[in-house]
């Protein structure tokens, strides 16, 4: 990634919304995030992408402070009718009012506060403990083996255990789910249908509905059985609510937490300097691990229909449109941090927006955070290098910032 130096003129000219076709997601594998969004934050931060091969338009906006304003807001925008553009453009999920993510108003209140007790730190604490072990036996492998695909020998093995211990997931099912979560909101490559993303959908769904029928029969004390059996106001959640929400953390917890644990060694390979800073303890790891999750913005953007007219800036977004929400370019905008494209382990404030922000905020961002600890904790004990063997390829889509191949080679730490 570069900082792009150019005089005004020219970053105004590069400010052009018919130069981005921003629902395909070679236009990711094309560009240069910064490249692409500063202009864009400096000339012309909310636009208008306009329709294009029969999806419909939507607003873009590129600001840190207006994104905030937009995730805070669940009365002047729902996510009712899809929170990410494949389930916007068609202007419907058909998950909406089941699961938390696409869900507004009081359901979402009583639902998330249900499975908000599955995921404090106290009940958490064994699942920590296993995703510890299983970093750190992932990474002494790896240094073991020398040359590795990090994706498939590391980044790929780690959350869907953290998941499959919450959800009391038999361990032989646990690959087979991974790989269908991949092709659900990313495909491995341009060559990969969109039925390819349906299709594992509907298997991750089916799945479930297996599981949940059999904890119904015998709950254990995982979150599926807590879903199983919990009441609202002494009614039981719906098959489709609890299908739909165990479907969101197995969703919600893989695709995100493997992106960035691609993206840190990504991101290592290319800065010695902030390497050097973590092996030398110069930096906590908590502050490493915001730095990371700005660093690597691992969800690109989310997005919201209007509900009312919203005037932002010199714009009126219209009751019913659709307004995307570019994570990927907040995190980098220099009305909000300072010096936005050096990583800085150390930085501080990092109030990024990896994790969204207000009602949705991420109700998994502790374990998420969890995840980043152990990977910056065993790589700093265990590895003495980090060495980029190939150009890693991304993850084919407008949605996950993640690798679909990163070779490298870690050097033991003697
Ligand atoms: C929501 C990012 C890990 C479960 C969100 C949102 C973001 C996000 C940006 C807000 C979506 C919106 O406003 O529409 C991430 C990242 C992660 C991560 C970057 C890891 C690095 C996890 C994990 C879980 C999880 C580990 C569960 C085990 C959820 C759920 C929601 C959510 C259920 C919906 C919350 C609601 O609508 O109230 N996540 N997430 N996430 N995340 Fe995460």
């Amino acid at each position: 990634m570069t900082a792009p130096a150019l005089p005004a003129a020219e970053l105004a000219a590069l400010a052009d919304p018919a130069a981005y076709d921003l629902t395909d997601p070679q236009t990711f594998d094309d560009n240069d995030p910064h490249e692409m969004w500063r202009p864009f934050r400096a000339h012309n931060p909310v636009f208008w992408h306009a329709p294009r091969d029969g999806k419909p338009g939507f607003w873009v906006l590129t600001k840190y402070d207006d994104i905030m304003a937009a995730y805070r807001d669940n009365k002047r925008y729902t996510s009712e009718r899809g929170n990410v553009l494949s389930t916007l453009l068609l202007g419907e999920d058909s998950a909406a009012g089941k699961m938390l993510a696409v869900t507004d108003g009081p359901r979402h209140r009583e639902i998330r506060n249900l499975m908000m007790k599955s995921f404090s730190p106290r009940v958490l604490a064994p699942v920590v403990e296993n995703v510890q072990k299983l970093t750190d036996r992932l990474i002494s492998e790896a240094v073991e083996e020398g040359e590795v695909d990090f994706v498939t020998a590391v980044a790929d093995r780690i959350p869907i255990h953290t998941i499959g211990d919450l959800m009391g997931i038999p361990a032989g099912d646990r690959e087979q789910l991974v790989d269908w979560n991949a092709q659900t909101l990313s495909r491995y490559s341009a060559d990969d249908g969109e039925e390819v993303s349906l299709m594992a959908r509907n298997e991750i769904i089916l799945y479930i509905s297996g599981l949940m029928a059999e904890r119904r029969r015998n709950p254990g004390e995982d979150v599926l059985s807590t879903l199983a059996t919990a009441t609202v106001d002494g009614e039981p959640l719906t098959e489709e609510e609890i299908i739909y929400n165990a479907y969101s953390l197995i969703l919600g917890g893989d695709e995100s937490s493997r992106a960035t644990a691609s993206g840190i060694v990504h991101a290592f390979s290319l800065y010695g300097d902030q390497w050097r800073r973590l092996k030398n303890a110069e930096v906590t790891l908590e502050s490493a691990t915001e730095e990371v999750m700005r660093w690597t913005t691992p969800t690109m953007h989310f997005g919201r229909h209007a509900l009312t007219d919203i005037p932002i800036r010199d714009h009126v977004v219209k009751a019913g449109e659709i307004v995307t929400l570019w994570n990927s370019s907040a995190n980098f905008d220099e009305d909000a941090f300072a010096d936005p494209y050096t990583f800085d382990l150390g930085r501080t404030p990092n109030k990024h927006v990896s994790f969204g922000h207000g009602p949705h905020f991420c109700l998994g961002a502790y374990l998420g955070r969890v995840h980043m600890i152990s990977m910056l904790e065993s790589l700093r004990t265990r590895v003495a290098g980090i060495e980029l063997l190939a150009p890693p390829t991304r993850l084919f889509s407008n949605f996950a910032n993640g690798h679909a191949t990163l070779k490298v080679r870690l050097t033991p730490q003697a």
